[in-house]
């Protein structure tokens, strides 16, 4: 008889067993919960193409982030519609724009969640990009000196990390130097370094109110095809005082993680977007995924390509999930 000595499945026997050999785990402590915050007061609004997430106003998402908080969460990060929007995108640091508002008013209510504020002004300029026009084109230098102003005015108002998505060049620099200049040197930057001209981000856009007018955004946002292309980005946002790397999309990008991971020293964040998230929602909508498994398997693998950190909309449902 043929004698089988090695045997994988031995290891496999039990669920005591699977277990103990498990090499990667994923916990609610990885998350980062995105919140949608709109002006006006006790409102929320559904946004149709990412079912389960709303826009809240500033005193629902202070009750939104006690329960995320409670749940185990470390973290939220904020994302505005704001009153009004005009060419430079001043809103975007304006101290009563509903996102500055709703920093300090979730800093005062729960002291212990990680405020995260997302900087970039597509969702505050009349045209949608994620910088000051010149033409038609992104005018990379004049956009530093607002990028500086918005990262100012969230961290002023009490964000723990600023994280700059707008991919200009030069601009991790630009916002260290001006946190520093306010004193706001223990303000720490996590760098969208690495944010591919997606598709996937069309909920979003959706969400936020916040697609371009014209054009794209291929002349600032990286090709998907494209992986020597990051390294140089992580080399640079390093270099410029970034403290967390960011990976986004997440899933069609886990080779990048897996780069990303095995050649810096830093946390490694992936941002798991609107579109893959919508995916899920709609495939278990009609009864085709296991959206618990899906949801669970998936945030397993970014934690098995090296991610430390995830910011995904799913993260509710998997803290409750991870719970049992
Ligand atoms: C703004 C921004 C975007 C996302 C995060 N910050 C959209 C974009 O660049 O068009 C996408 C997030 C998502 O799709 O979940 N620059
Ligand atoms: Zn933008």
């Amino acid at each position: 008889m043929f004698e089988q000595k090695i045997r994988p499945r031995r290891l496999r026997i039990s669920e005591g067993v699977r277990a103990m050999v498990r090499e990667t785990s994923l916990s609610v402590k990885d998350f980062i919960y995105p919140l949608f915050v709109i002006p006006g007061e006790n409102r929320e609004e559904p946004i149709p193409s990412m079912p389960g997430c709303r826009r809240l106003t500033v005193d629902k998402a202070v009750e939104l982030a006690k329960k995320v908080y409670d749940l185990g969460i470390p973290s939220v990060e904020i994302f505005g519609l704001p009153e009004y929007k005009d060419a430079e995108g001043s809103s975007a640091w304006d101290m009563k724009s509903p996102v500055q508002r709703a920093i300090a008013a979730i800093r005062k209510a729960v002291p212990g969640l990680v405020i995260v504020g997302d900087v970039c002004l597509c969702q505050y300029t009349s045209h949608g990009h994620c910088g000051k026009l010149c033409g038609e084109m992104v005018d990379n230098d004049a956009t530093l000196p607002l990028l500086q102003k918005v990262a100012v005015s969230q961290a002023e108002a009490g964000a723990d990390i600023i994280a700059p998505s707008d991919m200009m060049d030069g601009r991790v620099a630009a916002i260290r130097a001006a946190l520093d200049d306010h004193s706001l040197q223990n303000v720490s930057i996590m760098s969208y370094a690495v944010k591919y001209a997606s598709g996937y981000y069309g909920p979003f856009r959706d969400a936020a109110d916040s697609a371009p007018q014209f054009g794209d955004r291929r002349g600032y946002q990286m090709d998907p095809a494209n992986a020597h292309e990051a390294m140089k980005e992580v080399a640079l946002d390093i270099a410029e005082g970034a403290d967390i790397i960011m990976v986004k999309p997440a899933l069609a990008y886990l080779d990048i993680v897996r780069r990303v991971r095995d050649r810096i020293d830093l946390p490694v964040a992936v941002y798991n977007v609107s579109g893959e998230y919508a995916m899920v929602k709609a495939a278990a909508a009609n009864g085709w995924i296991d959206e618990k498994r899906i949801v669970l398997e998936t945030l397993t693998s970014m934690k098995r390509a090296g991610a430390d950190i995830i910011i995904t909309y799913h993260a509710i449902d998997a803290a409750a999930w991870l719970k049992g």
